[in-house]
């Protein structure tokens, strides 16, 4: 059902809590554009109907509006996740003719400070003219902002400041620890009293603002009981192709050691979908250990996310942790625990921002 494109590993923010491998300079290959077309049109034969296009930022292809266009002819939905930098009026003329369907739109938090702080950049005013001009041109306003300790208590303000630019849709996701975002999970874990306060902010505006502006709250794994059916489930309804064109059944799969993932290059969408290793090692049940096997859930959560279980056990076929049926659920409040404690006693790791040299030293390089 799902295609995402992450058109390159190339951005010109450095989030903290950003999804992309840590390791993403090893490999600055990116697929032709004859190669991403040839990509669509696989991927439409094999049924899939919804389109993005992400990064890194997906601006900073040339060929964007080429490969919309034949996104849009081939009867794709098709949609832009942007940074908006790069995003000017003559760029998003050309993306609206070539028939682009929806922009969502990320900020890092409500005020310039936060926003500028968190992504290393100063973006805050370039991304609210951005917002304005995907106004002008019609598009469904929608904004996401990634949650974490250094802008939970500003919930109400980030809700504010999506109404007041006009934003039919509001996502509120909890950093999720994956990529650089686990390299930074201490300095970003959030305390239970900011969750609880932002959650009790959300339900009130949801009630003030009634249909104007739905919102939607990603709860934080972490101090969850039950885990998410992450990706609906292993190879169920979502491809994505890397930069370099490898096929990933997850966007942060790259983690996993010992998986080989195909390349687009080398072999057809078919077959990597039907019968790759990749695609198949926790698609189903049969994987499965306990707890997860004799579930009654495991075909509503599919054991949680194989990214977080292996982030956290050291082996992505356990039950992921944020489960407290899982042996190791233990450990993930022990994490949390520890993460308060390093910040109430004040020594914190500096926050490490994505970029080459940290994606260097990261990586060993
Ligand atoms: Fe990879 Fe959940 S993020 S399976």
């Amino acid at each position: 059902m799902w295609l995402l494109a992450e058109l390159t590993y190339r951005c010109p923010l450095h989030c903290v809590f950003c999804y992309n491998p840590v390791d993403y300079i090893a490999n600055r290959k990116e697929l032709g554009t004859e190669q991403w077309l040839d990509v669509l049109r696989q991927g439409r034969k094999l049924g899939a109907a919804q389109l993005g296009f992400s990064g890194g930022e997906p601006l900073l292809r040339d060929d964007l509006e080429d490969l919309v266009a034949e996104g849009r002819r081939l009867g794709y939905y098709t949609n832009l996740i942007t940074s908006g930098i790069g995003l000017t009026e003559e760029r998003l003329r050309r993306l609206a003719d070539a028939g682009l369907d929806h922009i969502q739109l990320s900020f890092q938090d409500s005020t310039r400070e936060m926003n500028d702080f968190l992504s290393s950049t100063r973006t805050y005013e370039l991304k609210s003219r951005v917002a304005k001009l995907i106004k002008q041109f019609d598009y469904p306003m929608v904004l996401n902002v990634v949650l974490h300790r250094y802008n939970l208590d500003h919930v109400e303000r980030i809700i504010e400041m999506a109404l007041a630019m006009g934003a039919e849709y509001l996502e509120l996701a909890n950093t999720q620890y994956y990529g650089w975002g686990l390299v930074n999970r201490a300095q970003l874990m959030p305390t239970r009293e900011q969750l609880r306060k932002a959650e009790a902010v959300v339900e009130a505006c949801r009630e003030r603002i009634g249909n104007r502006m739905r919102i939607l709250f990603v709860v934080p794994d972490y101090f969850e009981g039950r885990p998410k059916a992450c990706m609906n489930g292993w190879g169920s309804v979502f491809l994505a192709v890397a930069a370099d064109g490898a096929a990933l059944p997850c966007h942060a799969a790259r983690a996993i050691p010992g998986m080989v993932f195909p390349d687009v290059t080398k072999e057809s969408l078919r077959d990597i979908w039907y019968d790759s290793d990749a695609f198949n090692k926790f698609r189903g049940d049969a994987w499965m250990k306990e707890p997860c096997r004799g579930c009654e859930d495991k075909h509503k959560d599919f054991g949680g996310c194989r990214c977080q279980a292996l982030a956290l056990t050291g082996d992505a076929a356990n039950t992921d942790p944020v489960c407290s049926k899982s042996p190791r659920h233990g450990e993930l409040q022990r994490i949390v625990v520890q993460a308060h404690k390093a910040q109430a006693a004040d020594v914190l790791k500096p926050l490490v921002f994505r970029s080459d040299a940290n994606s260097r030293l990261l990586s060993g390089m």
